[in-house]
């Protein structure tokens, strides 16, 4: 028997069997583990101190009772960023500190950063759902990975290509506004514009993206249904910490229609990859692709399929399917969003709406149907400038997250410790009183590109910055113009009678729907 000495301890020889080695290997490798913790989160408190933060409830809940995501939270935000400023601290509990920035010099170290240098925080985009839901496509993928997609992705986004979608989206629109002259006629003229817009938005994106019209503007269908259904139950599962982990969350009812939503969406997207494969090699790829390319009707499996990188490596069907459900994903809820607030402010300012609305008109005066074009988007210039004013007031995405791979270092001086997670506030940004004088006051004139107002370039952020900023910004801006321009030439757009309370979740919605009241204008024909 192995004699071990002990008298350091005070205790005299011992016969150790190697069970007990073991054990006090064991048991010395697990102590030295939580004194580093200890000493690691010690030094990052200390590190932390220069962060001024609201008073805590109490040392274990921390900061946790202010993060609602509801009205009364968004009003703290705006709170915090009068007293503030620039950046301040959050406990969420006893040990998760988290940083909010709401301030454009300060958050342009972590958005001008490399993305391997600043990566997302993968908590807060809960990666594991994300996985199911889309695989990683470019919205949750990170180093290496992150990088060649987007450089494979980007042409999918040129303008050429984008230029042949302005045609759906003015079809898109008229479908909808064909259904809501049916419901005025008969006397329903109080609609939520988030349900109405949301369906127009996913029909326009699985044009756009599939080439397929599901007609679900007009009837159900499956294929919506799951993705909407699926949008729903994230953000259920956002708010229940403990069923992230799949294993439970399978467990539950809801987990399993999320599970039965995710096959039928994956089933349905293979089917087209499978079915586009299919012609390639029956009418020869580069046939098929040219014709298509001239035709203008090249949609964004054909762009995906057609993607090379510069070893000439194309990416696969679990790739394909992956990148279009994330556009399916990320795409919709966020462009609904935006057309829906713009839609909400101009209710709230007939006089701003009437001269968007002129300006409309004068455009296309004389023009039958009344169909707007890629090449006139320009001629837009107020309706322009109140989408911007309401992306900033109401961003769609009000925040979005990172985590600091390494120490960041802010421009006065003081360094966000490595391992730290940081929240950027969009929404805390523009609503910011020492950016935005009177920041709560929708007024376009802010971004009258006639008298540029001295401003960072990180003031307005809705799409984000930097190497990962949304590459589906001209996609969306496009078709908000679009939707917008043939809305008011159509409706007038009146508030509910009940102010909307906004509800910040993934997208910023508004509890219970964005109501609006809307009447059809005479000379406003489809
Ligand atoms: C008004 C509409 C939209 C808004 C406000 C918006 C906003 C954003 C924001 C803030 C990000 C950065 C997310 C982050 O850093 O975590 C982002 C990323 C992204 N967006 Fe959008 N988005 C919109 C529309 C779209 C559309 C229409 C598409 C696709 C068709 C799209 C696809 C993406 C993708 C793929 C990313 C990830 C980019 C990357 O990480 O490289 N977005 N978007």
């Amino acid at each position: 028997m192995l004699q071990l000495s002990l008298s350091w301890l005070g205790l005299g020889p011992v016969s150790a069997s190697p069970w007990l080695l073991l054990q006090l290997v064991g048991a010395t490798w697990l102590l030295s583990r939580i004194l580093s913790w200890i000493y690691d989160f010690y030094d990052n408190c200390c590190r932390l101190r220069c962060f001024p933060q609201p008073p805590k409830r109490n040392w274990f809940w921390g900061h946790w009772d202010l993060a609602k995501s509801n009205e009364e939270g968004l009003q703290l935000i705006e709170d915090m960023g009068r007293l503030f400023c620039d950046v301040y601290l959050w406990w969420l509990g006893p040990f998760y500190p988290i940083l909010r920035l709401v301030h454009p010099n300060f958050v342009a170290p972590l958005l001008q950063a490399p993305a391997t240098i600043i990566p997302k925080d993968m908590l807060f985009y809960m990666t594991e759902v994300g996985d199911n839901l889309g695989g990683v496509g470019l919205l949750l993928s990170a180093g290496e990975k992150w990088s060649h997609q987007r450089r494979l992705l980007t042409p999918a986004f040129h303008f050429d290509i984008l230029k042949s979608y302005v045609k759906i989206f003015n079809r898109s629109a008229d479908i909808m506004h064909a259904k809501w002259q049916r419901l005025a006629s008969e006397g329903h003229t109080r609609l939520d514009m988030f349900e109405h817009i949301s369906l127009m938005t996913l029909d326009s994106l699985q044009k756009c993206v599939f080439s397929f019209d599901s007609n679900c503007q007009e009837k159900p269908s499956e294929y919506i249904t799951a993705i909407l259904a699926l949008s729903a139950l994230v953000i259920k599962r956002c708010e229940q910490i403990f069923l992230h982990k799949d294993f439970l969350y399978y467990l539950t009812p809801e987990g399993r229609r999320f599970r039965k939503a995710c096959r039928l969406v994956h089933d349905f997207t293979d089917a087209v990859i499978q079915e586009r494969r299919c012609t390639l090699i029956s009418q020869g790829s580069q046939d098929f692709l040219r014709a298509k390319a001239k035709a203008k009707t090249l949609d964004f499996i054909d762009v995906l399929l057609l993607a090379k990188d510069e070893d000439g490596k194309g990416l696969s069907d679990e790739d394909i399917r992956a990148e279009a459900d994330t556009f399916m994903f990320a795409g919709h809820d966020t462009t609904a969003s935006g057309l829906s607030w713009v839609l909400y402010n101009l209710a709230k300012h007939p006089e701003y709406q009437e001269r968007c609305r002129k300006e409309v008109q004068e455009l296309l005066r004389d023009r039958e149907p009344k169909e707007i074009e890629w090449d006139e988007l320009a001629q837009l210039p107020f309706l322009t400038m109140c989408i911007k004013e309401s992306l900033r007031l109401h961003p769609p995405v009000p925040g979005i997250s990172r985590c600091c791979a390494q120490d960041v270092v802010l421009p006065d001086g003081r360094v966000i410790p490595k391992g730290n997670i940081c929240v950027i506030s969009i929404f805390g940004i523009h609503h910011n009183p020492s950016v935005w004088p009177d920041p709560e006051v929708y007024n376009p004139f802010r971004f009258d590109p006639e008298s540029p107002q001295k401003r960072s370039p990180l003031a307005f952020i809705p799409f984000s910055a930097g190497p990962r900023n949304c590459i589906g910004q001209t996609f969306a801006m496009t078709e908000m113009k679009v939707v917008l321009a043939l809305t008011l030439l159509r409706f007038r757009v009146l508030p509910d009678e009940e102010e909307p309370r906004r509800k910040p979740e993934i997208v910023l919605r508004a509890e219970g729907g964005l109501w609006l009241r809307v009447e059809p204008l005479r000379g406003g024909q489809q």
